[in-house]
Parts: structure tokens; C-alpha cells; sequence
């Protein structure tokens, strides 16, 4: 069975291999995506596909509590803080938020509270209601009133210290105002963009040749994390005040009061915020919001509702890492019509052809949307849309819009049917399905320009080599002009520019050339995870790069595995790797065994040098310790129980010895037990093993 089938299976069917598999592909996913949207500002999914994700995850840990891993989803909140700024510990977490998205959820919550502080019927739970602002929350410490510490916030735990940008927020003030603010108070809410503010900084970054923002999310956690504050400055950030972190006296006693203290101390607080007595009071401000959402000059993605009492938010505490107190209720994505004026068809860097539908201009949640993904060939059957066709488009958070649907007595008679191509747009070769697979290649491999010229982007792109000054625009023009057209080209072209002049041509100087060479010689020497990663080998994303760096350290090492000759071997032993299903091991194996791909890799060899990646992880609690598992195994394989332990640093051996550190016994065990015992080494079943691990994943 592959990941895919299982990734479309109700967690009510799953078994418990399954659900294991499932959590470690929800992982690894959400690791990836929690990177993208947090560190990168550059999602790669929709909020409400990231959502699912959580949800299929948490629902799945509940069914299946000990399989809980240590790198959980549920354990984190965004993502670990980028290398850019200092580090900032934070006195008191920052906490995120469980979701809620339909009426039941909520009032589920409502009930959840009522139980948990044993209130009576008669005892009103007073909420407070605020729109959820999509920004970036902000921790601002202020001691003696003064400013002191602006900081992201990170994982929760540890965020960026950001005082020199936070300073060039006008809504923030540097000193309190006012009086009867606590010596220390740590003020927290959320940086943002307006929407009207975020078209005219895109206008002005194209107009200066630069990328736009995919959002304005986006936009403000970019202006936010400037290396050089007089950018933030020139970048039109606000903030809304909604909560706090440390604080020496509390002199509010609800999180309402606490809203307008913070007002009278010089912050904004949202306009939109109300206390709301009951469910039915709750309902309608959601309603209230949500249809004033797209009117608002800021992206709101839900209403955050708070228990107004603080004694009563301090008694329920927190779970995992977010608050009894607090839920989100999300709101759908937003929607809009329009027309659907043409389809074109890309060719991607695996070949995949994918379905482009420009439409008319239209906007959607204050961003104006032209393009939608149609996806494959079989989501244009499933649709039924037709050229001409007025289709409904949903902008679900940050990506490329979808298609939802058309409005059926608007088709015009003229309406034309999508044809899919059966030959590639970009290189004429044969396109076709893989197997089952939705997609629709083109078989053209190398010969297919278009795979050829997307393969190169990927290979120089932010997590693969990471050129400077060597972006899509110049690989393409270099690809155009048969500069370059293996990754090894790009580490030859210095040697070759007294023939191709590169000074010379049109937008490059003696000096820009310079600068290129001087960057592509600092990437002669590579991570092995970032080396895998940049050859593009299709399923062969970021984090399992990483898996197969950690495990086999170097490239020798791991093509010993890969180009052993029997495939089946090579595919079985990088299957006992957490993560790494059939279909990465054959595309992997797949991809060692072309004798072209071979010789882009040794070519390319001879130019760079590839690291040895780290030794394995030291601070789980059986790294370096020597175990033996012996007797059946109830609730994992046997090598599956084997790569788990070695992912957390553990060398697992086959027989007991003085070397030994733990047993792992399960029913049925002899001879092995017997002698761990003989040698006084300590002995566990599996329940205390897998507490043992989980004993780490809690701490
Ligand atoms: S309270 C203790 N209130 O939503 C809970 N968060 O999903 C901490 N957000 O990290 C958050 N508006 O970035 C809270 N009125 C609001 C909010 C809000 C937006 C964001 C914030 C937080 C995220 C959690």
C-alpha cells in the first residue's frame, strides 16, 4: 500500500501500522510546511489544506495516543526561529490557538469550559470576542513603561529578538502612556498589513523590478525580519494589542478590562472586540464579522473568542501548548466569481504538466487574482468547467486560487471543452500517466527543455545551492544562450568566460560577473541535504534529504546503498528509514540507476565537494546506548522498532553483550533475556521502551 492511498483513508479505518505510517508523513509535512510559512514567509499550501493536516493529525493521535512521536506536530507551534537575528527566550511561552470551525465546535468548547471549572447553570461564561488578524504576533517587554524587547514569536519558546524593527512600528509605542502600568509587562498582539497599503508596496516592488508578496501576511513578516530596520521603516506595518506575556501586578481583572488598559497605555486595540454573554450572542458577532470581513482594510482569517474572566482563564490552564481559554473560530475561505478565459499548460521539472487557468482579473480578500490552478486532468473532468465558462474561485489563504466550480446558466453556446494535451506543449515528446498516478507526464526527460530549465531553477534555488545573484531570471537567460545546461556548467562558466564574456552582455558588468563567480565559488563545498535536495530527484523533498544525510552521512556511503545493483535490496534498506516509503525508495534507486543522471552527478562531482553530514542526534535519552530487541514485538515491526531507535541515536545490535545497554523484551523472549540478566543490563518491555522514548518527547 503506498502513503498516498493511506493519506485519503478515514482515520476511523486506519490500523496501527497504518496510523504510524500516517503520523510520520503528517510530521514530516507539517515540518516542511510550518518552515515555508514561518521561516521562509513562503507557504506552500492553503491555510485550510495546512489545517486539515493538524486536524487529520491530532485526530489521529487521539485514536493512537502511544504513537504519539517525539517530533509531533501538536508539540510544536510554528516553527524554530530563523538564523537571522538573535535569539530571544521568551519569560512566558507564546502560545497558539486550538481551532475551531463550525457552530457545534464552539459550542463544544463553551460545554468543555463549563465542565472543566464545574460552573452551574446558572453561571454565565462571558467571552470576549476578537477578530483573529492574520499577521505575525509580537511579544513588546516594556520595563519602567520604556520599550526594552521586541521579539517574534518563534516556536513559543525561543523567537527573534526584532527591538531595532519593532521600534519602526507607528502603533507601537516606545514608552507608555498613561500610568498604573506594572514595572515589567510583556505586551502581546499582532503585526500587520493593511490591504490597501499591501497593492501599493507590490506596485512599488515591481516598479522597482523586485517580487512581489504573495500576501499581506506575507508582506509584513517580510518587512518585519529586515536585516536593515530603515526598510521596516519604509514598510507600512500596524499592530493590534490583544494579550500579554510576563507581568509584575495585574492590574485588570478580565481580558476586556485588559483591552482597554492597553488602549489607555497607548496601543491599538481592535475596534471590532465585544463581550459576548452567550452561544447565541457568540454566533452572531461571527456572522457579524464574517460578512464584514472583505470590507475590512485587513485580513481577518476567523474570531478568536477568550473566557473574559482572568481567575477563571488562570484555573483552566493550558493543554499541549495552547489555551483551555481561547479557541479560534476559523472562517471559510473567501470566494469570488469570475471568468475563465483560457488554459495553459506548464511543464514542471519532474515533467507533471499542469493546467493554468487565466481568468479575468478579479478581487479576492483585497488581492487581485488572475491565474487559478486547475490541477490535473482529472480535476478538470471532475469540475466539468469549459473555456468561457463563470467559475467560482476560492483564495483559501495564501497560494495559487482554485476553481471550485461554474455557474451552470452561465455558460455561454461558445463554451469551449479543455483538452488535455497528449503530447508535451514544450518539447513535443509523448505525455502520459505513470502508473495510476493523476498526474500526466512528459516523457521527454532531459531531451524537454522545459524539465531541463526547471531542473537548473530548482538546483540554484533558496534550499538547494542557493547561488546569490544567480536567480530564475539569469538561469533562465543562461539556459536560453546554452551557457548552462547541467548543474555542473554553472561551476565551469568562470573557467569558460574568456569565450562567453559574460561581462559582456546585456545587464551585466565587469563587476556583477565578478560578484557571480565570487558566489558560485562559495557554494563549492555543500551539505549532503542540501546536495540531494538540489538534484530534484522526484519525491525527494527537503526533510527527506535530511533523513537520508543523517542516516548515511556521505554521498559514498549512501550511493553504495543506491547503485548496489539489486534495486529490490537497495529500496528495502532505505525503507527501514522513518519517512521513507516505496515511493521515494524507487524514485531514489530510480534515478541512481540512469546512466544521465549518473553523469550529472559525477560531473558535477568534480566541481563541488559535498560534506559529511553530523553525527546523529545526542540528546535523546538512548543516543549512543547499545540495544538488543528480542521476543515479538506487539505494537511496531521489528524494523520499525530498529529505525526508530537509530533515528534517536541509538545503535541497535543483535545479540547481548557487556556492550549492551537495554533489552527490549517482548513475549517469547529466551535466550537473550536470560544473558541480559545474567549481566545485570537493564531490561524493559515494550510499553516501558516506548514510554522511555516518550518520557523524552514530553520532556
Ligand atoms: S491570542 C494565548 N488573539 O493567532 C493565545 N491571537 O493561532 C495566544 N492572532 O499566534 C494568541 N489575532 O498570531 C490571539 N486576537 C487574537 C489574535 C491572535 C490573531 C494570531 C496570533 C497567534 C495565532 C494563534
Amino acid at each position: 500500500m503506498t502513503n498516498k492511498d493511506l493519506s485519503n483513508r478515514p482515520v476511523s479505518d486506519l490500523d496501527e501500522k497504518g496510523a504510524k505510517r500516517e503520523l510520520a508523513r503528517l510530521a514530516m509535512e507539517l515540518a516542511f510546511h510550518d518552515k515555508s510559512y514561518h521561516q521562509d514567509d513562503s507557504p506552500q499550501i492553503s491555510d485550510a489544506d495546512y489545517d486539515k493536516l493538524r486536524v487529520r493529525n491530532e485526530e489521529i493521535e487521539a485514536r493512537f495516543p502511544h504513537l504519539v512521536r517525539a517530533d509531533s506536530p501538536s508539540k510544536r507551534v510554528g516553527a524554530a526561529p530563523s538564523e537571522k537575528f538573535e535569539k530571544y527566550q521568551h519569560q512566558m511561552p507564546m502560545l497558539s490557538l486550538a481551532n475551531a470551525f463550525s457552530d457545534e465546535d464552539m459550542a463544544d468548547f463553551i460545554g468543555r469550559v463549563r465542565r472543566f471549572l464545574g460552573l452551574d447553570l446558572e453561571d454565565k461564561v462571558v467571552l470576549t470576542g476578537e477578530p483573529k488578524i492574520d499577521g505575525l504576533s509580537a511579544s513588546l517587554r516594556y520595563e519602567k513603561g520604556r520599550l526594552v524587547v521586541g521579539a517574534t514569536r518563534g516556536d513559543g519558546t525561543t523567537g527573534e529578538n526584532i527591538t531595532r524593527n519593532i521600534k519602526m512600528v507607528p502603533d507601537i509605542p516606545k514608552q507608555l502612556e498613561g500610568d498604573g502600568w506594572p514595572d515589567v509587562v510583556e505586551v502581546r498582539g499582532e503585526v500587520y498589513m493593511g490591504k490597501a497599503d499591501f497593492l501599493a508596496l507590490n506596485k512599488r516592488q515591481l516598479e522597482e523590478g523586485k517580487a512581489p508578496f504573495a500576501n499581506p501576511r506575507n508582506a509584513a513578516a517580510g518587512s518585519l525580519r529586515q536585516l536593515d530596520p530603515s526598510v521596516t521603516r519604509s514598510r507600512p506595518l500596524r499592530f493590534f494589542a490583544y494579550g500579554w506575556g510576563e507581568m509584575t501586578s495585574y492590574p485588570f481583572g478580565t481580558q476586556y478590562e485588559a483591552l482597554q488598559m492597553f488602549k489607555q497605555w497607548g496601543f491599538t486595540i481592535n475596534p471590532l472586540t465585544k463581550k459576548l454573554a452567550d452561544i447565541e450572542a457568540v454566533l452572531v458577532h461571527y456572522q457579524g464579522l464574517e460578512s464584514r470581513r472583505a470590507s475590512l482594510d485587513y485580513d481577518i482569517d476567523g474570531v478568536v473568542y477568550k473566557v473574559d474572566r482572568l481567575d477563571w482563564q488562570q484555573r483552566l490552564g493550558q493543554i499541549s501548548r495552547s489555551p483551555r481559554w481561547a479557541i479560534a473560530l476559523k472562517f471559510p475561505a473567501e470566494k469570488a466569481q469570475t471568468i475563465l478565459k483560457a488554459v495553459e499548460f506548464q511543464v514542471g521539472r519532474t515533467g507533471a504538466l499542469t493546467p493554468v487557468a487565466s481568468l479575468e482579473p478579479v478581487t479576492v480578500g483585497g488581492v487581485v487574482v488572475q491565474n487559478a490552478t486547475l490541477h490535473n486532468k482529472d480535476e478538470i473532468e471532475r469540475l466539468g468547467v469549459k473555456v468561457g465558462d463563470t467559475v467560482l474561485i476560492q483564495r483559501a489563504g495564501d497560494v495559487i486560487p482554485q476553481i471550485l466550480g461554474f455557474v451552470e446558466n452561465l455558460r455561454p453556446e461558445d463554451a469551449e471543452t479543455i483538452v488535455f494535451p497528449d503530447h508535451c506543449p514544450v518539447c513535443g515528446s509523448l505525455a502520459m500517466r505513470d502508473g495510476d498516478d493523476v498526474v500526466i507526464r512528459c516523457t521527454g526527460g532531459l531531451v524537454c527543455s522545459a524539465q531541463r530549465s526547471e531542473r537548473l531553477r530548482h538546483f540554484v534555488s533558496r534550499d538547494a545551492f542557493d547561488i546569490e545573484g544567480l536567480g530564475e531570471r539569469q538561469i533562465k537567460e543562461f539556459f536560453e544562450k546554452k551557457l548552462v545546461e547541467n548543474p555542473a556548467d554553472i561551476f565551469t562558466l568562470e573557467r569558460r568566460n574568456s569565450d562567453l564574456k559574460i561581462e559582456e552582455m546585456k545587464g551585466w558588468g565587469p563587476l556583477s560577473a565578478n560578484n557571480l563567480f565570487n558566489a558560485i565559488n562559495l557554494r563549492r563545498k555543500i551539505s549532503l541535504d542540501r546536495f540531494l535536495y538540489a538534484l530534484g530527484i522526484r519525491h525527494v523533498g527537503q526533510t527527506t534529504a535530511k533523513t537520508l544525510a543523517r542516516a548515511w552521512r556521505t554521498l559514498e556511503a549512501l550511493r553504495a546503498v543506491l547503485e548496489q545493483g539489486d534495486k529490490e535490496k537497495a529500496q528495502a534498506e532505505l525503507e527501514t528509514l522513518d519517512g521513507i516509503g516505496p515511493k521515494v525508495s524507487s524514485a531514489l534507486v530510480g534515478f541512481f540507476s540512469e546512466d544521465h543522471n549518473v553523469q550529472v552527478v559525477d560531473d558535477l562531482l568534480k566541481e563541488v565537494e559535498v560534506e559529511e553530514a553530523d553525527a546523529p542526534v545526542t540528546e535523546s535519552p538512548v543516543a549512543g546506548k547499545t540495544i538488543v530487541f528480542t521476543g515479538s514485538l506487539e505494537k511496531m515491526s521489528r524494523p520499525e522498532a530498529k529505525a526508530r531507535a537509530e533515528s534517536l541515536g541509538a545503535k541497535v545490535s543483535g545479540s547481548v553483550s557487556s556492550k549492551t545497554d537495554i533489552v527490549v523484551a517482548g513475549p517469547g523472549a529466551g535466550s537473550k533475556l536470560k544473558k541480559a540478566n545474567e549481566l545485570g543490563i537493564r531490561t524493559m518491555d515494550e510499553d516501558e521502551w516506548l514510554n522511555l522514548l516518550s518520557g523524552m518527547e514530553i520532556n
